[in-house]
């Protein structure tokens, strides 16, 4: 079982200040605990690893291997909570380039996203690249009434229904949303469309491990039940009051420390590509759980050592409201080693021999060094691989942090409020019946 430890000695906060939290950390760990069955309080994602229900799993795998069986591409179809936790589970564990390798080494379908933006430019993109594959729909939406997956999965199901006719489309459309609210459930059940249930107590950004992300991650051949087993192992690791032998509960402390001495803009960083997307899942997590109230740690993310090219300068010398927490991953799933050269005109043969991980190594810890002297606090997050159960369990890590730091800065760390706004606005702006603008 993989095991993931948190390292806290360079974000330069002693035990003592964190201990301090012990108290406070527990009660809401009691309170959490005791709302667990509470269906208004959104915690059903607290013990989704250990309760998950065998017979929704097993549907979900059989409609993942027929979705593979009959389709090159599987549409997804969501936004927010209903699009990332997907994405970056599957691109954190296939191929780097899985949508571009051929079918022969995917093995399984391309995973295409939509309803995640109103681009025409982009849906035109994707419509001209699946017009002769065959393909089916995922459409993911809690509410069952978000304007950009409804608008895309208007378009999408009138192209399959072109292409395969209404019949046969019907039986490519598989719809993940609430058990009786919103337009979409209504569609489905008109249709008779193939349904999964979102759990009432399970918010978007805390979906990944409900049929939202799990049917489009199982498409691609990635092990659920091994996901669901690091989650799992994390949530009875998690799951101790005592803030000295909970990480978990400690970054939540360490994060909130920080943000008192006005180091208010997170930075999660990755030195592997293939996080990308877990970073941006986290920042929508973090982002919309912790950013109300005039409060909250702004969610930044960066790949190194690209962006050490870009914003490097930014995080060594400017405005030293930053903390960062670094995702260091022990092993590489390929390794290359350096050639020595006879010339070495490019002046690398101090590295000939060396392995390239060895080399990503280095400059990690060059940077860390780099900038928790020049006043940037370092958390560090260490992981063996990139593999089903390390991913699990990093999930459910962030999900319980997020909840616990949401608390401690005290703001309700399950709703969105604020996101409506621009919704009005566009509503109005559009002339939606019942968002007419009042004179
Ligand atoms: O975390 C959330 O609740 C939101 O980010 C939602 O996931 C996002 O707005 C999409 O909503 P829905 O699934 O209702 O379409």
């Amino acid at each position: 079982m993989s095991n993931i430890s948190v390292n806290f000695k360079k974000s330069k906060i002693d035990a003592k200040e964190i201990m301090a939290y012990s108290d406070e950390v527990k009660k809401i760990h009691m309170t959490m605990n005791n709302n667990l069955n509470n269906k208004n309080e959104f915690l059903g994602w607290l013990n989704l690893p250990s309760k998950h229900n065998k017979m929704e799993l097993d549907k979900i795998k059989k409609c993942a291997k027929k979705i593979q069986e009959n389709s090159d591409v599987l549409v997804v179809i969501g936004i927010g909570g209903s699009y990332l936790g997907a994405r970056a589970v599957i691109e954190a564990l296939t191929n780097s380039f899985y949508n571009l390798q051929s079918k022969e080494e995917r093995k399984f379908p391309q995973i295409l996203y939509v309803g995640n933006n109103l681009s025409s430019t982009y849906i035109n993109d994707i419509i001209e690249l699946i017009k002769d594959k065959d393909f089916s729909i995922n459409v993911i939406s809690k509410s069952g009434t978000t304007t950009e997956p409804a608008i895309a999965f208007r378009i999408f199901r009138n192209l399959l229904e072109d292409k395969y006719g209404i019949k046969e489309a019907q039986q490519r459309i598989y719809v993940t949303t609430d058990k009786e609210k919103g337009a979409l459930k209504q569609l489905a059940n008109e249709e008779d469309y193939e349904t999964f249930v979102i759990p009432d107590n399970v918010g978007g950004r805390y979906s990944v491990l409900t049929p939202v992300g799990l049917l489009p991650i199982a498409t691609t051949g990635i092990d659920i039940d091994k996901l669901m087993e690091g989650a799992r192992f994390a949530q009875e690791k998690y799951n101790d009051p005592d803030l000295r032998y909970n990480d978990c509960y400690k970054y939540a402390v360490v994060r909130n420390i920080l943000y008192k001495n006005k180091k208010n803009v997170e930075i999660l960083a990755c030195y592997n590509p293939k996080l990308h997307f877990f970073i941006e899942w986290w920042k929508q997590l973090y982002g919309e759980s912790e950013g109300k109230d005039g409060k909250g740690i702004f969610p930044a993310g960066v790949e190194f050592t690209t962006d050490l090219h870009s914003l490097g300068q930014y995080i060594q010398e400017g405005e030293r409201c930053l903390f960062e927490t670094v995702l260091s991953l022990e092993d590489e799933e390929s390794d290359i080693t350096i050639q020595y050269e006879d010339d070495n005109l490019d002046g690398l043969n101090y590295l000939a021999n060396k392995k390239l991980s060895y080399v990503n190594k280095k400059a990690m810890e060059g940077t860390i060094e780099a900038h928790v002297d020049g006043g940037v606090p370092n958390i560090i997050i260490e992981m063996k691989e990139l593999s089903e159960d390390t991913i699990g369990h990093l999930i459910y890590f962030f999900e319980k942090a997020c909840a616990i730091s949401g608390s401690l800065l005290g703001v309700n760390p399950f709703n969105q409020p604020g996101v409506e706004k621009y919704k009005t606005n566009m509503f109005e702006l559009l002339k939606k019946p019942g968002y007419e603008k009042k004179k």
